[in-house]
């Protein structure tokens, strides 16, 4: 009788939280091998999850809560990041080498985190080791909760695509490539989807490639969530006679405006609505070219076809056009025409805007500069600041947990320093709750992105030159569009502002593979002094490595997957319908 009691309770208790409305849960299994394909004509081993590749689409709502757990079948280390998720204060879910061990070849990890207070389109990929250019890689999509309608009308469907430059070569060549200063050379192909160019071109692009064909209806309105997975390639995307109406980028709503085409860079993401409003004459191209290449890039363009239910042929003759390639100014004019439609609800139903960033005084400043590889101590490396991030054998998070001096030091300069550059685990000391304002300053010749995990952060300016304290006066203060990466041109600089409202250690670096690889990141350590048990604890399942590898047992080897999602807010209903049922019965 008792234990039938404590079983009533807690079915009680089950669905008082369904009542309530807590939070549900979403539960992956994942396992990450490789798998052989051939996007170019050439079989290669990329990695995929689940056999899948690109991997599934995370498709979650504000305030779940995802439990993935992940089996690591490659040959290698790996950690799963999931770019531009804020993980609130918990920097212990976010998979990048300063916050977690990597998990062992032949391992499993279970991530937790709450999509907390988030909409948008996101991704997922292995931050390490340059993984993410053989694959890995998958969608986040945080849908709004019904309580809160979206600013524009509910689309028909999601059409969600993952473009990148593309190399035959495995990502241990690249990266022995890149380790010894050569260049990664023209991508051998752009993919959509995992999958090599419509032939648009007899002489560019031989017979026999699969490709993407994307299915749809007349009259239908589309959001393309568009990713930029790449490894250091900004690529233009475009659909052939038809409008992209962007409308979010990276978790924020934007001013809803038309453009022909979007300069999306390596690791960014944005959502168009398209409508397909076009007549059926024919097919249409989509296209992702690089941008700012010379002709001798053309074999590298990524092609897919969408295809009305109607449509009376294929598509033919030449591609759109793409922008003038030289014309780095139209570039950036299209970014800074990207404004943050202020008055839109997202994940709460307050204005975006109510958060007037502009108001907000400066705490923490800095101008980081960084530098095209050069030698140091032999090796070839990027720099930020002078500085070429050294990864700790012990994860930053980790040191700070168990409190081990000498793993990094809390000293990351403000400005380019006059002394020669150097290796170095130096994090920047940010202030909990005070107000970052940093500068990037591109001193290399191509484009690169930079990203912070665990915050969004307010893009206020760009522009070409050298930055100044004179450029503050060109800042948007009003409705510059908050996000987690940014592109900072070649000889120009972009600035942003964040609030440090989270604790953790969090990190900040380059997108594109071949920079972040040999140097170009860093970590912004913001600490609560107050500790008031708010930020994450350790988790039970943390893996130990370096200084405290003692701590660490070993993992059976083999674990038993299912594969399937499943989702426990409907086992809790199922609970619930059956105790109404049984007390419908002893009624
Ligand atoms: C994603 O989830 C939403 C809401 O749960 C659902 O309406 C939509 O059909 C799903 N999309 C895909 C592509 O599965
Ligand atoms: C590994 O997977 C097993 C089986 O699913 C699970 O019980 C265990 O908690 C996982 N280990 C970690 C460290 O997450
Ligand atoms: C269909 O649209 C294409 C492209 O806009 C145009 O060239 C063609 O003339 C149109 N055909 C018909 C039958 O309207
Ligand atoms: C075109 O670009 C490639 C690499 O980006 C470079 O190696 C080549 O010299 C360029 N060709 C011309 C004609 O400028
Ligand atoms: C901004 O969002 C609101 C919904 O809150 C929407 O009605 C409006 O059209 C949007 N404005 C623009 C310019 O996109
Ligand atoms: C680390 O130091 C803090 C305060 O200095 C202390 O509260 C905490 O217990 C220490 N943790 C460990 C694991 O020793
Ligand atoms: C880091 O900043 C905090 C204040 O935010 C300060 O108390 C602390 O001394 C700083 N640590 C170092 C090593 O500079
Ligand atoms: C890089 O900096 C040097 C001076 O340190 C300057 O001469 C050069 O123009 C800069 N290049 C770019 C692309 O910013």
């Amino acid at each position: 009788m008792p234990s039938i009691c404590f079983f009533i309770l807690v079915i009680l208790v089950c669905s008082l939280r369904a009542a309530l409305g807590a939070d549900p849960y979403v539960f992956y299994d994942w396992t990450v091998s490789y798998i052989t394909a051939s996007p170019l004509g050439v079989k290669q081993k990329v990695i995929g999850i689940n056999g899948e590749f690109p991997g599934p689409i995370l498709n979650v709502t504000t305030n779940w809560n995802v439990v993935i757990n992940v089996k690591n079948d490659l040959d290698e280390p790996l950690l799963l990041t999931w770019d531009g998720i804020q993980h609130r204060k918990n920097s212990w879910q976010d998979g990048v080498s300063g916050t977690n061990c990597p998990i062992h070849a032949g391992w499993n990890w279970t991530y937790e985190f709450q999509v907390k207070d988030q909409i948008g389109s996101f991704f997922y990929f292995p931050s390490l080791n340059f993984q993410r250019a053989a694959g890995g890689y998958g969608g986040i999509t945080i849908n709004n909760r019904n309580v809160i309608p979206l600013p524009f009308a509910v689309p028909d469907a999601d059409i969600t695509l993952f473009i990148t430059d593309w190399y035959t070569k495995s990502h241990k060549e690249l990266r022995k490539n890149v380790e010894s200063g050569t260049n990664l050379g023209i991508p051998d192909g752009v993919l959509i989807n995992g999958v090599g160019p419509f032939r648009f071109d007899d002489t560019i692009v031989p017979d026999g490639f699969p490709f993407l064909t994307i299915n749809v209806e007349p009259g239908k309105t589309y959001r393309f969530r568009v990713h930029n997975v790449g490894i250091s390639t900004s690529l233009n995307f475009r659909i052939q006679n038809h409008n992209l109406l962007l409308v979010e980028t990276e978790g924020s709503y934007t001013v809803q405006q038309n453009y022909a085409n979007m300069d999306i860079h390596v690791g960014q993401s944005f959502s168009f609505l398209v409508t397909m409003d076009q007549n059926a004459s024919s097919d249409y191209y989509v296209v992702a070219s690089p941008r700012f290449v010379n002709s001798s890039w053309a074999r590298a363009t990524g092609v897919a076809i969408l295809h009305y239910t109607n449509s009376q042929g294929p598509a033919s003759g030449p591609l759109p056009d793409p922008p003038n390639d030289y014309d780095t100014y139209f570039s950036m004019n299209q970014a800074r025409s990207i404004r943050w439609n202020v008055s839109a609800g997202a994940a709460r139903p307050n204005p975006q805007g109510s958060f007037k960033y502009g108001d907000i005084t400066v705490t923490d400043e800095y101008v980081i500069l960084n530098r095209p590889a050069e030698l140091i101590n032999g090796k070839w490396r990027t720099t930020l600041n002078g500085i070429s991030y050294l990864t700790p054998s012990t994860p930053l998070k980790l040191a700070q947990q168990f409190n081990i001096s000498g793993v990094y030091k809390l000293d990351f300069p403000n400005k380019l320093m006059n002394r020669p550059a150097k290796l170095d685990t130096s994090l920047i000391n940010g202030t909990f709750k005070g107000f970052m304002e940093i500068i990037f300053q591109n001193n290399d010749t191509t484009v690169q992105n930079y990203h912070m995990d665990g915050y969004a952060f307010f893009v206020v300016g760009m522009d070409f030159g050298v930055w100044t304290e004179n450029s503050r006066g060109t800042y948007n203060k009003w409705d510059g569009v908050a996000r987690c990466s940014t592109q900072v041109y070649p000889g120009a600089w972009t600035a942003i502002l964040v609030s440090l409202d989270s604790a953790g250690i969090w990190n900040l670096r380059a997108e594109n593979l071949d920079s972040w690889y040999l140097g170009q990141e860093l970590y912004v350590s913001v600490v609560n002094p107050e500790s008031d048990g708010s930020e994450g604890a350790l988790p039970d399942n943390t893996i130990y490595c370096g200084l405290l590898s003692p701590l660490q047992k070993d993992q059976a080897q083999r674990v038993k997957f299912s594969g399937a999602p499943s989702i426990s807010g409907s086992s809790t209903t199922i609970l619930v319908l059956l105790i109404m049922a049984f007390g419908a019965f002893i009624g």
